[in-house]
């Protein structure tokens, strides 16, 4: 049995995650630790676990009597319209937020991280191996978020050179799906906010900037093989996401295609957007055998969007109490 700690458990793949996670019988206690910046108390509410438990605050800042089994460090916005409002929290999120949890952790324990393919900037290979070593802007303004990845990533690796710690790196590529925040602003989301709401899709420059789309679950289903299996031998960080590249143009036009009357408008590109993504998943392949993104693009989007729908709608009533 075991006790487990989820930073940014209120998020939208921390939300998940812990959903998936409380599946599981060798769970002793879950603790979300979440200051509900860009995740919401509603994502897990639905929750009536009597082993979750919710701290509300700073992971930076965050003390606990209790050491943990396994630490799933999340706590970290993804969308840039968020984490470049407020460059120096995003660097305390997963920075500071490491370094305090190490402290949390077990003799023995195990570190889990969500890192990013933001770590291989604006990558001149095409697909990204884990092996590549990226083409970051240190100056730039998303270096507050691809920086203090990185910065993260290099104290984790340390960590598990110096003190033996099992430390598990993933490096996510874009995941969309159900409990995005409506103002959240990545492409996915906000395309089908806006085809619901005004009509018009703002697609920022040209649109023939490329994307590996990966619907939650087949995310979290990734992670799951990953963080939790015992017995995995390697000990870098693992590329997780859908290898299908799209542009964001033709996700823009598929979703404008499944609501009658929108539109789409171009607008300057945003600064420093890279121009491709797209996960080599060789690796993946490999240490977690059976698992692959299989929900394609146009599968996913169309769950996505039910559930927009249902969520701009009219609120539901959520049991917010279910969560001490
Ligand atoms: N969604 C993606 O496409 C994507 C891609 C690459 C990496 N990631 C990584 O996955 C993780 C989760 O991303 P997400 O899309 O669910 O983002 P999200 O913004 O929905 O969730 C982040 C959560 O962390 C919380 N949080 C932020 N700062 C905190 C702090 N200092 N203390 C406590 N809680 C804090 C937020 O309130 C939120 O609940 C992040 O680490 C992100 O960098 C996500």
């Amino acid at each position: 049995m075991r006790n487990i700690l989820v930073s940014g458990g209120c998020g939208f793949i921390g939300s998940h995650l812990v959903d998936r996670l409380l599946g599981r019988s060798d769970i002793d206690r879950l603790v979300v630790v979440d200051n509900l910046w860009t995740g919401l108390r509603e994502n897990i509410s639905h929750i009536a676990d009597p082993r979750l438990t919710l701290e509300v605050g700073d992971v930076e800042a965050f003390r606990s009597p209790l050491q943990f089994d396994e630490i799933l460090h999340l706590a970290s916005p993804a969308s840039p319209s968020w984490y470049m409002r407020e460059p120096v929290r995003v660097i305390k999120a997963n920075v500071a937020g490491a370094l305090n949890l190490l402290t949390l952790l077990k003799p023995g324990g195990r570190f889990c991280f969500t890192s990013t393919s933001e770590v291989y900037g604006d990558p001149s290979v095409n697909p990204q191996p884990e092996s590549y070593r990226g083409s970051v802007d240190c100056t730039g303004p998303r270096s507050s978020y691809d920086e203090s990845k990185r910065c993260t990533e290099a104290l984790l690796f340390e960590a598990q050179r110096t003190s033996g710690i099992d430390v598990r790196v993933v490096r996510l590529f874009n995941v969309y799906g159900p409990r995005t925040r409506v103002d959240d602003g990545r492409a996915v989301s906000n395309f089908i906010s806006q085809a619901l709401t005004t009509g018009v899709l703002t697609v920022y420059g040209d649109g023939a900037q490329s994307r590996s789309w990966g619907y939650v679950d087949d995310i979290v289903d990734g992670l799951e093989r990953f963080f939790w299996r015992d017995v995995i031998s390697h000990r870098g960080p693992l590329n997780i996401g859908n290898d299908r590249e799209i542009s964001v143009l033709q996700v823009a036009r598929y979703i404008a295609g499944l609501v009658p009357g929108s539109s789409i408008q171009h607008h300057p590109a945003m600064p420093q957007d890279p121009t491709n993504r797209r996960p080599d998943l060789t690796l993946a392949r490999r240490i977690l055998p059976g698992w692959e993104a299989g929900i394609p693009y146009e599968e996913g989007i169309l769950r996505t969007l039910a559930w927009f729908r249902e969520k701009l709608d009219g609120p539901k009533a959520c049991a917010e109490d279910a969560v001490s």
